[in-house]
């Protein structure tokens, strides 16, 4: 019988791969069969991971907010593998600050990489996955999409823009054939949340690892989903049950 997430003869883009979950997104789909496009705006880490992965990688200079840079990031990945049929618009930043004094160069950068990098993400790539003759688009949101987090005004209305989006390009594409899901990280272990203790208001009391959320991203990204789009998932260690 064939392996569940098997990602044989599949391409796959991953933004944001250079660390943190995205390389471990980039890792496990490559390990699953797929070629990879570890896409980054970081140079020096996006090509390492790339070079660890090995021959089913390659790193892609590519900043989610520049529409001619997914364009260039998508011609890199045909030219090289065929179709891309996986994306995983992964790429984000967070800063913290209270909604009164957010300062608002700050808040629109982070707009226009948390919300509009996904939005022209989702354009950029259907031609390809109509090519390709399917797809899967994996948006990474947060729990931030689920409730309201003090200090992450900003941040919380990128992704829960990204929730309600993966719900509407869900229903436009399924004639396509490509399916739309958001995933939900809760606190997990990366760059972002380094200087965080281990939360302790949730049934897991601790980070979750970049891993434990690929998990998911690779049932996603796989035949093994082919019934579910639109859909949120939460890998949260419980932080937002009752919510
Ligand atoms: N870590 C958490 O607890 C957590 C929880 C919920 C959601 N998330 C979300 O998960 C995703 C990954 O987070 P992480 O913790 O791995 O972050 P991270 O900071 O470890 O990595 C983010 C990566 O995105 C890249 N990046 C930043 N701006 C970019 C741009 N404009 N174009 C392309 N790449 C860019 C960075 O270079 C970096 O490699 C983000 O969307 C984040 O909002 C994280």
């Amino acid at each position: 019988m064939q392996a569940k997430f098997d990602l044989s003869g599949q391409v796959a883009i991953v933004t944001g791969a250079a660390q943190g979950m995205g390389e471990s997104f980039a890792v496990q789909l490559a390990a699953a069969g797929a070629r990879v496009v570890v896409a980054d705006i970081n140079d020096a880490l996006g090509t390492a991971v790339a070079e660890r992965i090995g021959e089913g990688a390659m790193f892609v200079h590519h900043d989610v907010t520049s529409r001619a840079e997914w364009d260039a990031v998508i011609a890199a990945a045909e030219e090289r593998w065929g179709p891309v049929s996986i994306l995983v618009n992964n790429a984000g930043i967070a800063v913290w600050g209270s909604m009164e004094t957010v300062d608002e160069a700050e808040a629109r950068k982070m707009l226009d990489v948390d919300l509009m990098g996904v939005l022209i993400g989702m354009q950029a790539v259907i031609p390809t996955m109509r090519r390709a003759g399917h797809g899967s688009i994996v948006n990474i949101a947060s729990v931030a999409s689920m409730k309201g987090t003090e200090g992450l005004t900003v941040y919380s209305a990128a992704k829960w823009a990204v929730r309600g989006m993966t719900k509407c390009a869900a229903l436009e594409l399924g004639a396509d054939n490509i399916r739309v899901n958001a995933v939900h990280p809760g606190m997990i272990a990366t760059a972002m949340t380094v200087d965080m203790p281990d939360p302790q208001g949730q049934p897991i009391k601790r980070k979750g690892g970049p891993d434990e959320v690929g998990n998911t991203v690779l049932f996603l990204a796989s035949d093994a989903s082919s019934y579910t789009t639109g859909c949120d998932f939460v890998v949260d260690g419980g932080m937002t049950i009752g919510v």
